[in-house]
Parts: C-alpha cells; structure tokens; sequence
C-alpha cells in the first residue's frame, strides 16, 4: 500500500499530464494510448463509454466513486446528475486536490471528497444506491477487502458499475503493465481476465454484465 501511495502521489504532481492521458487530449496522448493500450481514438470513446454506462441517466441517489483520481473523467458526468448526492474518494491527497481544483473550477459545489482507503471506507453499511469504480481495482493491492467494502456499502438493488483493466487482450499491454506498472506501483495483480472477471462478479453480485475494449473490462453489477 505504501508503494501505491508513493506512486499516485508522484501522478498528482503531474496531474495534468495524467489528465490529457486519461482523455486522449493530444497526440503524445493518442501515440501512447495506441502503443501501450492498443487504444485507438473510436476504441478509447468505447473504453469511457463503458466505464460510465452503469450510471442511469438522470441518477438523483447517493454515489461512491472510489477512486476519484482527479476527477478528469468523472466530473464532467456529475455536472449532469444535479440531483444525486456524491462522494469522491481517493487514497493520494495529490489526486484529490487535482480533484478538489477541478470541482472548484466547474463549480461542483455539492460533490464532497475525502481522503481515504478502499478497504476501510468510513460510510455506514448499505448507504449508497451507486458505487463507481474507474480504474481502480487494477491498482488496489488488496482486492478482496476493496471488494468487501463496496459490497458492504451498496444497498440491495444497488448499482456497481465502472472500469478495470484485464489481463490476455494485449500481450504488449500486459508486458508493459508487468514490466513497468506493477515495477513503479501503478498497478498490483493479481489482474483478471474478462472471463474471470464476469465469474467472480456473477457469483458476488445478482446481475453483472462485463464487456471489454481491447484491454479494459466495463462492468455493471446489481447487488
Ligand atoms: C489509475 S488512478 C484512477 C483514477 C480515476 N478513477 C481515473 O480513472 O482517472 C488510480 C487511483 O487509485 C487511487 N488509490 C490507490 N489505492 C487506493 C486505495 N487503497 N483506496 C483508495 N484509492 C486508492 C490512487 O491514489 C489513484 O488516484
């Protein structure tokens, strides 16, 4: 956990680099995202559509996003979902105040963040009716815990929705998540495969649906 810290505090002081990365802002972006991602622009609009496609439109209950990053994907969402409570939580206070800065900056008053572990998160049981998860179970070292919380916290006939990476699509991707990920803490496996990812999902939750992009799994659960 210490390593994933270092690594995710070491990102928010680059944060906007993060970010044009996330979204695939310019051609140093979309030369990487292809080379290392096997993303191409279409493919990457596919990749953030299914990360995001579990959150109903109009959603006006109470969110989780867990982690929030620097909120470079998601706030733009929840610009739209004026009538939902959201709490955003993130382990790298670096990331968070990326987050905080941005949300200031759209003025997203409502959305509150915290500072926080996934595997010990400080909500009651059964008190929210979403939780996202972008790219973050990839990087949770401890999977089972983060897996436990979320459950913990989601009402029955709650939503889990969001986006991991998958291990199998891509050998260059998966020699550079191994070679260079996992080395620097970006990333700890171990990593699903989409198979294994719909298995564990169906057998946790009532429904999960999983689709994937090259080397990134969507997913929505209902619990
Ligand atoms: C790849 S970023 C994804 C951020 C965002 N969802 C996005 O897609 O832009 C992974 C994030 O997970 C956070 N993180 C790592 N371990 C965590 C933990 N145990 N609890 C909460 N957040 C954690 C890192 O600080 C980092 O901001």
């Amino acid at each position: 956990m210490g390593k994933t810290f270092e690594a995710y505090q070491l990102v928010g002081n680059f944060a906007k680099l993060f970010d044009r990365m996330m979204t695939n802002a310019d051609l140093p972006a979309r030369l990487a995202l292809k080379f290392f991602w096997g993303l191409n622009s279409a493919a990457h609009k596919k990749f953030l559509a299914q990360a995001f496609a579990g959150i109903p439109k109009n959603f006006c209950g109470r969110l989780l996003e867990v982690p929030v990053g620097t909120g470079v994907l998601s706030l733009p969402i929840y610009q739209k979902l004026t009538g939902a409570e959201i709490f955003c939580v993130d382990l790298s206070d670096k990331m968070l105040d990326a987050a905080k800065a941005r949300a200031v900056k759209m003025n997203l008053r409502g959305v509150k963040f915290l500072q926080g572990d996934v595997t010990n998160l400080p909500f009651t049981d059964e008190s929210f009716d979403l939780v996202l998860s972008v790219n973050g179970f990839h990087v949770f070292p401890d999977k089972i815990s983060a897996h436990a919380e979320v459950f913990r916290v989601l009402k029955r006939g709650g939503i889990f929705c969001g986006s991991v990476y998958v291990t199998g699509e891509n050998r260059r991707t998966d020699l550079f998540v191994e070679n260079f990920c996992e080395r620097h803490g970006f990333f700890s496996p171990p990593y699903d495969t989409p198979a294994t990812l719909k298995k564990f999902l169906r057998e946790k939750y009532s429904r999960a649906e999983v689709t994937n992009v090259e080397s990134f799994a969507g997913f929505t659960c209902t619990k």
